[in-house]
């Protein structure tokens, strides 16, 4: 039994952007007093909440005040200064959920990848690049085919460097180390400076299709994993996502070692994983220590939905025990679609409701190109006729 009532310290959201406004939304369906610290009062977040802290999120001060005013805390994005967190939570008894040492682990591509490989997790092999030479190097040995990765801050594409020819390479060489004059060596001492310039590299895998799967842990240790969806991207960015991919045992056996990945860690909340399917099996592209684009179907397709199990997780409550999925009803069971509605232009964005889009809006105040202004949910007899209708669709939103 818990209780919950607005004289219990809230739970604190860590961002204000569109994860952390469909988590403070979800916590408000389950009775869960909720607070956010974010950067503006008009955020995404901050509109849905009346207790609301405006600071940075690398302010010291504001974030120990908010920590203390919490009951516990989470987060929307893993870029955060996780040392800090630390020393936060220990100094004012603040539970931080998932656990700032996984964030830490997380946050850096270089110690991602290595914590893959630790615990036997397929990904891609990967060299680092601090310098043009390195760049060079890692080029050459992997067959002139590479993608580059910012080791932190990198989203949406932003940071991602596919390189298929030495012009490219050169390019690349040219913006980043040598027009550069405090990289290649050194490096700034600055928290987000001193990984600005830094990289892996890894061979650009020929996948057949990129997928994904988000799984809950709870604090006691209980895992629930979603269904696998097919994402699509465009200019490395989530367009769209489709569901359920039947699985065939292969597909069990990698959603069964990412479970256990997660038992292994101790980790606490939701993660998405981010796969690609190819020819010789399953390798994971990137791990997302929260909730996640890939799982924002769940919404209007599963009983209880990422952002609540995510929740359940982070505040010690009970999440089913169960290996079947639970949908909503029998339609979403079939086949369903997201559809991200991505920014075109400068002017306000203009569209029609119809009965078969499920909407989520993130009440951004301008529409730019680009930027991730909202998405829907279509339900259909299979992945295929859902993704169908959202295509159709998207042609209701002027944006
Ligand atoms: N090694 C690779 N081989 C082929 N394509 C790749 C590789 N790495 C990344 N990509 C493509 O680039 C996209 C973006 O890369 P990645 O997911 O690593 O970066 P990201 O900026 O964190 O993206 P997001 O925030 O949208 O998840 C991938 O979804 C995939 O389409
Ligand atoms: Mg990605």
């Amino acid at each position: 039994m818990h209780t919950f009532s607005p004289k219990i310290k809230p739970l604190g959201i860590l961002g204000g952007g569109q994860l952390a406004r469909m988590l403070a939304l979800k916590a408000h369906s389950l009775g869960i007093p909720v607070t956010i610290l974010s950067e503006n009062k008009t955020d995404p977040a901050a509109q849905v909440v009346s207790n609301h802290t405006q600071a940075r999120l690398d302010d010291p001060i504001a974030l120990k005040r908010f920590l203390t005013s919490c009951s516990v805390v989470t987060f929307e994005s893993e870029f955060l200064n996780a040392n800090l967190l630390t020393t936060f939570a220990k100094q004012t008894g603040t539970e931080i959920y998932p656990r700032p040492r996984h964030m830490a682990k997380i946050q850096d591509r270089l110690s991602q990848k290595k914590l893959l490989l630790s615990l036997k997790i397929p990904t891609a092999k990967y060299f680092q690049v601090n310098t043009a030479q390195s760049a060079q190097r890692a080029f050459d040995s992997l067959g002139g085919n590479i993608v580059i990765k910012k080791r932190r801050f990198g989203y949406d594409g932003n940071g991602t460097y596919i390189i298929r020819s030495a012009k490219e390479l050169a390019t690349f060489q040219q913006n980043e180390f040598l027009n550069n004059p405090t990289t290649g060596t050194s490096y700034s001492d600055s928290y987000s400076d001193s990984y600005s310039h830094r990289f892996i590299a890894e061979p650009f895998i020929p996948f057949k299709r990129e997928i994904a799967v988000m799984i809950a842990r709870s604090r006691n240790g209980i895992t629930q994993r979603l269904p696998f969806v097919e994402t699509h991207q465009e200019n490395s960015r989530c367009l769209w996502v489709k569901g359920p991919i039947a699985e065939s045992p292969a597909l069990k056996l990698l959603g069964n070692s990412l479970e256990e990945f997660l038992n292994q860690l101790k980790y606490t909340g939701i993660m998405g994983f981010e796969i690609f399917e190819t020819d010789h099996g399953y390798m994971i592209n990137e791990l997302a220590p929260r909730v996640h684009n890939s799982g924002h179907y769940s919404l209007d397709v599963l009983s209880e939905d990422q952002f609540t199990l995510h929740l359940k997780a982070v505040m010690g409550l009970e999440i089913a025990n169960t290996k079947d999925v639970c949908y909503k009803n029998s339609c979403a069971k079939t086949g369903f679609a997201m559809w991200n509605l991505i920014g075109s232009h400068q002017n306000s964005a203009q569209w029609q409701l119809k009965p078969d889009i499920h909407l989520h809006w993130y009440g951004k105040l301008e529409n730019r190109p680009g930027r991730k202004m909202g998405h829907f949910n279509c339900l259909g007899s299979s992945p295929e006729t859902a993704l169908r209708l959202a295509k159709k669709n998207r042609r209701l939103f002027d944006l």
